[in-house]
Formats: structure tokens, sequence, C-alpha cells
């Protein structure tokens, strides 16, 4: 990934993202090929890449609520609010990540969406989502945010692949990502160890070239 921060930092720019149309674009003067700091603008939410000050006791506390982390890695260790924001600032830091915050429309936190690692070798990104606000689930916000980021990470960081896994019981999940046009390629068995039973990890992607999807 070619720089995309501190040599840049003079030059931030926002890169809007509404559905497929970029209205915006990025004026680093050293090559970058990543935003310094983007906002992707989907029918419903805002997403806006954080910073260790967006870090609240909500947040927190979605990463130790064990509904909402049944099928996350969080589940392993209590988050404290130093860790989540070291965790931020360390996501703010890498060339080859963007940690998004999902924001409705009346400016409410509700979950964050993350792109990385990118590798611009093989052009391909993974992806992660955690809607954390339970108000929100159910409601197409999974989707929507997932179908806004590969635009985004198709048309301005010009990737061609997109990755993601989820446990295979995770059925919003799996459902959300295929709604946002990813498809389902392997199944890895018996990967996670989760409600003393054995899960399998599902692997989905999406490529630049195929249709968009329902999301956007
Ligand atoms: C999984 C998650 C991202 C789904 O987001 P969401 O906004 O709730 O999902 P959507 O509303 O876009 O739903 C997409 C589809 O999945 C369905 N769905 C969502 N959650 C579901 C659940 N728990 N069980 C069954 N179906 C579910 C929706 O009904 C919808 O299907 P439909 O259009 O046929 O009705 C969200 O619930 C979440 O972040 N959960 C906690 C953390 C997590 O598991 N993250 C994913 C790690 S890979």
């Amino acid at each position: 990934m070619p720089s995309r921060l501190a040599p840049c930092s003079s030059s931030r720019t926002t890169i809007f993202a509404r559905s497929n149309t970029i209205c915006g674009t990025r004026s680093c003067r050293s090559g970058c090929s990543m935003p310094m700091q983007s906002i992707i603008e989907t029918a419903r939410l805002r997403l806006r890449e954080l910073e260790p000050d967006d870090v609240t006791d909500a947040y927190v506390s979605w990463l130790n609520d064990p509904e909402i982390n049944r099928f996350l890695e969080s589940r392993f260790a209590e988050n404290t609010m130093d860790d989540v924001r070291r965790f931020v600032g360390q996501c703010r830091g890498r060339e080859d990540t963007q940690l998004f915050g999902l924001f409705a429309e009346d400016g409410q936190h509700i979950g964050n969406i993350k792109i990385g690692p990118i590798s611009t070798h093989h052009k391909r990104g993974e992806i992660g989502i955690l809607i954390g606000e339970k108000s929100a689930w159910g409601k197409g916000f999974g989707r929507e945010a997932i179908a806004g980021l590969a635009n985004y990470a198709f048309q301005d960081l010009k990737l061609a692949k997109l990755t993601a896994g989820c446990y295979a019981r995770n059925v919003g999940s799996r459902k959300a990502f295929r709604q946002a046009g990813f498809e389902e390629k392997a199944i890895r068995p018996a990967h996670f160890w989760c409600d003393d039973h054995w899960d399998d990890l599902v692997l989905m992607d999406r490529f630049a070239s195929q249709s968009t999807g329902s999301g956007e």
C-alpha cells in the first residue's frame, strides 16, 4: 500500500460516495491510493473513519455484550475504553486498514465496518462488520453498509476483490453479505469453538467485475 498517512497529512480530503457515485476526489500529492479521511454516504448511513475520541461507553459495551459478541473474537477478553481507543488509533495509523463508524441519519453511532488488511499487490481487502446497537439489527443496515463499503473499495481504492468470513451459525451475517453481492465460496469445517459446539468458517467474496447485489 503506498503511503496514505503521515506524508499526506496536509492534504486531508474527504471522499463522498453516494450510492455508486463518487462526488469528490482525493488530492494527495504524493501518489496515495487511499484517501486520508473518507466519508461514504449510503441511503441511510454515513460511514466515517473513526478516531480514538469516537469511542464511547456504548461502543465499549457492544464488545462485551454476550449477545452481540457471540460470533466475535472480542468475547474472549473484557474490553476496556483504553483497549478500544488503542485499537481505533492503531487502525487509524495503518496504511492497509480503514475502520469506519456507521452513523444513522440522526447521528447515532450504531456500529462499525472495517476494510483491512488491504493488499495492493493482490488488489483485495477483507471486510468485517459489527452493528452494536441491537435496536438497529434486522433493518438492512448491515447489507447497506457492506454494499456501500464495497462500492468505495472498488471505485476509489481500485480493488478487484473483497473477502469476508463468518461463523456458519451467524445467519444474519451470511445473509447481509449475500444481499450485498457476496458469494459463499468455501467452508472451513470446525474452525471455531462456540457455545460448546464446533462451528464452521464460511468464506465469502465479491469481485469488482460481478454484479452489484441488491444493496446499492
Ligand atoms: C450480523 C449483522 C452484521 C447483520 O446486520 P443487520 O443489519 O442486522 O442485517 P440486515 O438487516 O442487513 O439483514 C440481512 C438479512 O439477514 C436477516 N437477519 C439479520 N439478523 C438475523 C439473525 N440474527 N437471524 C436470522 N436472520 C437475520 C435479515 O432479516 C435480512 O434478511 P431478509 O432481508 O430476508 O429479512 C449484525 O446483526 C451484527 O453486527 N451482529 C453482531 C456482530 C456480528 O455478528 N458481526 C458479524 C461478524 S462476521
